[in-house]
């Protein structure tokens, strides 16, 4: 089985980010070929990047900071990843972008898939980290969730994610995708 962490991109009180990681958990929950772990980035406070080295150069991928060398340390126990995406200014949150900056060797050569939300569905901020996840020597799958405006605005006024058939395909399409993924690059990282 497949361990995924789910990460919670965004911090901020009163986050509509709560509502797809308790949906894509719950979807998780009917699979056998994966497990999902929720890292909520609320619970890792990391320092903004603030290393003397780049990781890369970094004598065993080391960081100084400590909440940082936890943070990496515990990305290295993934085979893969699902990170919700809330769309800031066309972007990212700061927030998930400094996490990525948080480890480097523990991404490489794993699987990672978005959740994003937001006006047209976090489809602008994906497109950002789908650049840094291959930067970071990632795969970001094809595959993602986008909760536009309807579902969007549908769960603030009392519906749930659940309600909308075309999301639970997407997402059933998302956890296929990874698992190959993820099995795949599992094997070839074992195999090297
Ligand atoms: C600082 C800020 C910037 C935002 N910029 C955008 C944006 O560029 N495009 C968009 O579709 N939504 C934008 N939004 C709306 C967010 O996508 C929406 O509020 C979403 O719920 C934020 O995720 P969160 O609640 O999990 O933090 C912005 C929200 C904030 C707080």
């Amino acid at each position: 089985m497949l361990k995924i962490a789910l990460i919670i991109g965004s911090t901020r009180p009163n986050r509509f980010a709560d509502h797809p990681a308790k949906w894509m958990a719950d979807g998780a929950k009917a699979r056998s070929d994966l497990s999902i772990d929720v890292l909520d980035l609320r619970d890792y406070p990391l320092p903004f990047f603030n290393e003397p080295a780049p990781p890369l150069y970094s004598p065993g991928g080391k960081y100084h900071e400590p909440a940082a060398d936890a943070w990496r340390q515990k990305i290295g126990t993934y085979d893969g990843f699902i990170a919700t995406v809330s769309e800031y200014n066309h972007g990212p949150t700061a927030v998930l972008k400094n996490a990525f900056d948080s480890a480097f060797f523990e991404w490489n050569r794993k699987p990672i898939a978005f959740v994003g939300h937001g006006g047209a569905g976090g489809a602008r901020a994906i497109e950002h980290l789908r650049g840094v996840a291959i930067e970071l020597q990632m795969a970001p799958i094809k595959h993602e969730v986008n909760i536009a405006r309807e579902p969007y605005l549908g769960v603030l006024q009392g519906k749930s994610l659940e309600d909308f058939t075309y999301l639970n395909e997407a997402r059933t399409a998302l956890f296929d995708h990874l698992v190959w993924w993820g099995n795949a690059l599992k094997a070839a990282r074992q195999a090297a």
